[in-house]
């Protein structure tokens, strides 16, 4: 494995693994000193032509933990301005030294052109791309779910859990990584959102698909992943309006509270509180929203220890 591109790459042998391996690079992360020498004297550059908090810092501080050097790269102020290409700023990158690219990019297949290119012989890692994949999201979430629910046995995988995600299915890479990957495991996923917002084939990719939050809250599951509406992606009236678009599909105080106590609430973030989420909700004891930022660093560290460390480089 030299890149991570998508989730429909990793087989089941392989996530498993690499959750594993992220439960491992969770006890570093207890430990007084939370480094590993695994990754000293290589180079990776975050690549982030889109913003990002979570992605890009949790890469760095994983990088960082495994003892890289790790340089960022940001669009926003770069030659990028100045119509330097993505092949033009790849190439001057790695005629420093960079091994290996986190991309993350509006357009979706971005990572996967720098990884087929004859001109990169850097590992690339799919940090979102458009409204494609977001592969290592999915897993901090599996990762995530496994040990909510199950305790943090390193074989088991996720037979049985309901997992409903709910709001812009669409426009969402987090909705289709993790509707590939929880399925993978073997967890039932449901969809729930405005028909506007459901792609005209996500019974290919759901289990079960609602148009109506209630009636899926009434149906039960143990998880409910609530995603961000993403204004920078809607270009045409998806939602009448936002105070519709929460009284319709927004995990309100109300609709909470008729959840069971054993129901978990996630959201990948960043998130519109008050819009698609409540802040109670956010806040509450069953939101497992911080604990995926923190699973979301032992996971990077998993993903850079199996591509750099176990794999080395070289096409
Ligand atoms: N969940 C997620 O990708 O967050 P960022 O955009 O902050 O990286």
């Amino acid at each position: 494995m030299k890149h991570l591109l998508s989730i429909e790459d990793l087989s089941l042998k392989d996530s498993l693994e690499l959750l594993s391996l992220a439960n491992e690079m969770r006890k570093t992360n207890l430990k007084e000193v939370k480094r590993l020498p695994a990754l000293s004297g290589r180079l990776l550059a975050n690549l982030f032509f889109e913003d990002s908090t979570r992605t890009r810092i949790s890469f760095e501080i994983a990088a960082k933990r495994l003892s890289a050097d790790v340089v960022n790269f940001s669009a926003k102020g770069s030659s990028i301005s100045k119509g330097e290409s993505l092949k033009d700023t790849v190439l001057t990158l790695e005629a420093m030294g960079v091994e290996a690219f986190i991309v993350r990019h509006s357009s979706s297949g971005a990572a996967r052109i720098i990884a087929d290119a004859s001109w990169s012989i850097a590992s690339v890692i799919n940090a979102g791309d458009g409204t494609h994949e977001h592969p290592t999201q999915a897993l901090l979430d599996s990762l995530t779910i496994r040990n909510a629910l199950k305790g943090f046995s390193s074989t088991e995988d996720l037979q049985g859990v309901r997992v409903l995600i709910v709001g812009d299915i669409l426009h969402s890479r987090v909705a289709r990584s993790n509707a590939l990957l929880l399925r993978k495991l073997g967890a039932t996923v449901a969809f729930c959102g405005p028909s506007t917002l459901l792609p005209v084939f996500a019974t290919l990719t759901a289990d079960e698909i609602y148009s109506d939050l209630d009636a899926a809250l009434e149906i039960g599951f143990d998880i409910v992943m609530m995603l961000r509406i993403q204004q920078e992606r809607m270009n045409s009236g998806f939602t009448p309006n936002q105070v519709e678009y929460s009284e319709r599909f927004g995990l309100t105080q109300a609709r909470f509270e008729r959840l069971g106590k054993q129901t978990l609430i996630m959201h990948p973030g960043p998130m519109n509180r008050g819009l698609e989420i409540a802040s109670t909700v956010a806040d509450s004891s069953q939101s497992l929203i911080t604990e995926q930022v923190t699973n979301g660093v032992a996971i990077r560290m998993a993903v850079l220890y199996r591509l750099l460390a176990q794999e080395g480089t070289g096409k």
